[in-house]
């Protein structure tokens, strides 16, 4: 069997029993085959999670006491860049090559996972039962999950009376916060940890709360929509649709194919980006604790409210719109953009869209979108300036010679297509985002209940313990 010889060459299922090195390779053989024979997610889950466990036992047994890398004295100034200090199951990120789910590219997902009938683009459905399984859906299953979250997706009365006496000078990331926090009060995990369940537990109770709060996510980001830029008048679920198609309608554009066509698209792409990200390590850091997921996903939430986050892909239509009203035209000279980029950088500030902790080259889900954007809006004018923007401003941060990535992460383009198709209002950006983000942050949250993963509490220095750690060294 060559995938259990390959396995056993990678030194991961030596140390496991026979009998689990079999389950182990029939899922990694499922994995590639894409397929699996049950129909629920959940009954899916639970075949797995022994598995799991006993291949994390393994590797600990085999590795636990070997480094993983080096901890320097700038990684520990230097927001704790390229510590390797945290386990992520969903997503990896290579400083290249971008982004993989479970192993698949970005296009590679565009190319196996799921589509609506009549459809280009993989449903959000199909991205996250990869994240939570590792093997790609069949169709019905995913038809499944769209069900089962349309069945879920109510909220209560007292959420949507929250929400309404917002007042809409109120950022709609914080509105959007506030919301799932009082969705708390629904929370399965928090009930069932009061009545004292058994650890072992801790993962179903998770998975439902997780189930929960995706599926009403659309309804808390719809009627903040409604509320801040409407008449606050919001129709209700479709239970015959996918959750990208009842996110557009929500926001008054499901009658545009392209456009629910593309929140499709967005949903699956700004899901996951392995654990270190602001969002993704506050909602697993918080988890961590046992918090519940609305407590940890609010978490989340609001670190991608942060400009130098999730808020950017705000900033830069912002930011583009302002250069345009400057210069008083889309249509201008690369010399002119160059200079206006100079202008932004000496005043001492960041060019929004541009850089990455991680990744060293243009970002793949920057690039999808582009891909998009080609296809179905080639002559909208913001488009065609953020294409420029592309060939100008790496060579000016190169040229600055501060940033370690010149080239454009996501949010450089996330912004545009939405405008696009009328959703002007740059402000509600990052909702989605916030939506999107929920399928990466609570599969992984399921994981960590699953592996009992326990609660985090690195070690923390003064500056003048550090100087004492050096004292009379070179
Ligand atoms: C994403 C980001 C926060 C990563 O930060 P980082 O890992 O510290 O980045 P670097 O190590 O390359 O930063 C080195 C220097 O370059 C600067 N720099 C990085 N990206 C920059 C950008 N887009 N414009 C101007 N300067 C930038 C940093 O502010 C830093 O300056 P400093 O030494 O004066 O503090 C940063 O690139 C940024 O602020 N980008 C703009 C905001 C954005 O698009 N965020 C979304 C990220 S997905």
């Amino acid at each position: 069997m060559a995938s259990l010889r390959t396995l056993r060459a990678f030194n991961l299922v030596s140390a496991l029993p026979r009998a689990h090195q079999r389950s182990l390779v029939s899922s990694f053989v499922a994995a590639k085959r894409f397929k699996s024979t049950t129909q629920g997610l959940k009954e899916r889950l639970s075949e797995l999670i022994p598995a799991k466990q006993e291949e994390v036992k393994a590797v600990k047994k085999a590795h636990g006491s070997k480094p993983l890398g080096e901890v320097t004295v700038d990684m520990a100034y230097g927001g704790m860049r390229g510590i390797k200090g945290m386990i992520w199951e969903g997503s990896v990120l290579d400083a290249e090559e971008g982004i993989r789910f479970r192993g698949l590219t970005i296009p590679e997902c565009q190319k196996v996972l799921p589509a609506a009938e009549g459809g280009d683009e993989p449903l959000p459905e199909s991205l996250f039962w990869l994240l939570v399984t590792g093997e790609v859906p069949s169709p019905e299953q995913v038809k499944l999950l769209s069900a089962e979250w349309a069945a879920r997706s109510a909220i209560p009365s007292f959420v949507e009376e929250l929400i309404d006496r917002c007042p809409s000078t109120l950022h709609p990331m914080s509105q959007f916060s506030l919301a799932v926090t009082a969705l708390q009060h629904e929370s399965q995990f928090a009930k069932a940890y009061q009545q004292g369940i058994h650890k072992s537990k801790y993962w179903e109770y998770t998975y439902e709360d997780s189930m929960d709060l995706i599926a009403k996510l659309p309804n808390i980001a719809g009627r903040i929509y409604r509320n801040v830029y409407k008449d606050g008048k919001l129709p209700a679920i479709n239970p015959n649709l996918d959750y990208g198609a009842n996110l557009a309608n929500l926001l008054d554009f499901g009658d545009k194919k392209q456009f629910v066509e593309l929140m499709r698209l967005y949903l699956t792409i700004h899901s996951d980006h392995e654990g270190g990200n602001v969002s993704a390590h506050a909602t697993h850091l918080v988890g961590s604790a046992l918090s519940d997921p609305y407590l940890s996903f609010a978490a989340g939430l609001n670190g991608l409210a942060g400009p130098l986050h999730g808020l950017a892909n705000q900033e830069v239509l912002r930011w583009t719109m302002k250069m345009r009203d400057e210069l008083g035209s889309a249509e201008v000279s690369d010399e002119t953009i160059k200079e206006y980029v100079w202008k932004t950088l000496r005043s001492g500030q960041v060019v929004p869209g541009y850089g990455h902790a991680v990744l060293r080259k243009t970002d793949p889900r920057y690039t999808c979108q582009r891909e998009f954007a080609l296809k179905h809006l080639p002559t909208d004018p913001m488009f065609k300036l953020v294409s420029q923007l592309y060939n100008i401003v790496p060579g000016v941060l190169t040229e600055q010679g501060k940033t370690k990535n010149p080239w454009p992460n996501v949010d450089a383009h996330s912004g545009v297509l939405p405008q696009h198709y009328g959703l002007v209002e740059q402000d509600y950006y990052t909702v989605l985002f916030g939506v999107s983000r929920s399928l990466g942050v609570l599969s992984q949250l399921i994981w960590d209940r699953a592996l009992g993963m326990p609660l985090e509490r690195p070690k923390s220095l003064s500056t003048q313990i550090v100087k004492k750690m050096f004292e009379g060294k070179n």
